[in-house]
């Protein structure tokens, strides 16, 4: 019962809309009625500037950290914690707050990442940054973090333990799952991307001037 409750907690906690919230809290903006129409940190950027962005993607981030940790901190050692993240990450991309409207899954992902393995997390943080230096686009660097990272869960642990002790297959299971699930929840930005109308970011190799 208790698992079961926590459960319902860490998905809760994922279906905070944060950038939906401080829009309207503290801009009077819808933000899904702007640019990409998605209530993600990269569509809160675009519309409401880098204070909220910051916030947004700190909260969303945070969501999905305290979901893994939940566990931990209920003293709940007979079920992964991993699967507190998975119920934060759906909380965010069908939250109930929000008309099961959400974001497409990244950064609560990451923060999942970070309750899991702190050294992990900034392993994969520094694949994003760099993705995002050579891309300038924040949906293609998302996609292809996504497949990186499900790569690494597999090889760290032989090349590089320090970052990544051991094989954790649940850990590799999920990841291979979320990456189909943001592939699918990033079609739109597909198309885009296909086009050449995705937009890019003011930072990087190939950004919006
Ligand atoms: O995390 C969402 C991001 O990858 C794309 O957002 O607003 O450009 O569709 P957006």
């Amino acid at each position: 019962m208790k698992i079961i409750i926590l459960l319902i907690i860490a998905y809760l906690l994922g279906s905070i809309p944060s950038g939906v919230w401080i829009g309207k809290l503290f801009y009077q903006k819808d933000i899904r009625q702007f640019g990409s129409g998605n209530t993600g940190t990269t569509n809160t950027f675009r519309v409401l500037g880098k204070t909220a962005g910051t916030i947004v993607l700190l909260m969303d981030i945070l969501k999905g950290t305290f979901a893994t940790l939940l566990p931990t901190l209920f003293h709940v050692n007979n079920i992964n914690p991993l699967w507190f993240g998975v119920c934060a990450i759906l909380g965010h991309t069908f939250p109930i707050f929000a008309g099961f409207k959400g974001g497409k899954a990244v950064a609560t992902s990451a923060g999942m990442l970070l309750g899991y393995s702190p050294i992990f997390f900034l392993y994969s943080a520094t694949i994003f940054v760099v993705s995002l230096f050579v891309t300038s686009m924040v949906s293609l660097t998302s996609m292809i973090a996504a497949v990186l990272i499900t790569l690494s869960t597999v090889i760290l642990p032989e090349i590089w333990p320090q970052v990544l002790p051991e094989h954790n297959w649940l850990l590799t299971l999920i990841a291979c799952g979320l990456t189909i699930f943001i592939f699918y929840r990033h079609r739109d930005n597909i198309t885009r991307i296909k086009n050449g109308t995705e937009s890019h970011i003011p930072f990087g190799l190939n950004r919006d001037k």
